[in-house]
């Protein structure tokens, strides 16, 4: 794993957009991204969005697979992550609508929607980048707490603290649904690169146990410690639980000149 504290989330937003450039930048413009959404990424991807304006990178033939999508919101809801990923993601990048792919939480038939995701995952050849938050449970996508490690897309239940944390954005947690769609530990490992990013002391224990602790489905982040290319980008807040806190700061100022990122 690679931990790169920052200053501030502005600064975590360009160092995780600088990663991912360089990452895509040797794949080529047909990248194939997944995407996160909630908050923690959204300046990741307005940093990505000035790299593409500015010509210095190209993503014209890029595809994206969000992580996960509510069951049991309205289609046009514009809390739905397909709303939400078209918003932050599809526009402000400037990709091909028919290019970017969301669980199908809207489906007839639920339990064929996460195979099927599985397949457009593969026929795409999989994902090159993989965005990550991580909620303060310790999720990645929605694969809440006791997730099996290996899982594919399938359906969830939210956990209580996951309804609270996302009740800012609905109009009361009456509203928030109760269930999703979601990649699951397994989809997410098969990511040929992960970037996560964290920011506020909320995320501080969920941090500390996805990158310090035991490997767990308690922690479901914490798989990540079992992938080869994973980089776990964080503010202050979000580090204060790391007990390796000054090794990480270390690391990535005496990084080799190869690995060196261009912020
Ligand atoms: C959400 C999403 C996750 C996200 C997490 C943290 O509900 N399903 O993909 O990483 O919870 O969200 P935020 O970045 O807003 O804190």
């Amino acid at each position: 794993m690679e931990v790169i504290i920052c200053p501030d989330e502005n600064r975590v937003a360009q160092v995780a957009a600088a990663k991912a450039a360089k990452l895509a930048a040797a794949i080529g413009p047909a990248v194939v991204f997944g995407v996160a959404t909630g908050s923690s990424p959204v300046k990741t991807y307005n940093e990505l969005a000035k790299l593409v304006a500015a010509g210095q990178l190209d993503v014209s033939q890029a595809s994206a697979f969000a992580l996960d999508e509510y069951v049991g919101i309205a289609a046009g809801h514009p809390q739905s992550y397909h709303e939400v990923i078209n918003a932050t993601v599809t526009v402000p990048l400037g990709l091909d609508p028919a290019r970017v792919h969301v669980p199908d939480g809207f489906a007839a038939d639920l339990e064929a929607a996460g195979p099927a995701y599985e397949a457009a995952i593969r026929a795409a050849g999989g994902v090159d980048i993989q965005f990550l938050g991580v909620g303060s449970n310790g999720h990645i996508g929605f694969n809440e707490p006791t997730s099996s490690l290996t899982s594919r897309t399938r359906i969830k239940t939210l956990a209580p603290r996951t309804r609270e944390d996302n009740a800012r954005f609905f109009a009361s947690i009456d509203e928030v649904p109760r269930h999703c769609m979601t990649q699951g530990l397994g989809t997410i490992m098969d990511a040929r690169n992960v970037v996560l990013m964290a920011t506020g002391e909320n995320k501080a224990a969920a941090i500390a146990a996805v990158v310090e602790g035991p490997v767990t489905a308690m922690w479901p982040g914490s798989v990540l410690q079992l992938h080869q290319h994973a980089t776990i980008v964080v503010d202050e807040a979000a580090a204060a639980g790391l007990a390796l806190h000054d090794y990480y700061q270390e690391t990535y100022a005496n990084l080799p000149d190869w690995q060196r990122l261009e912020v």
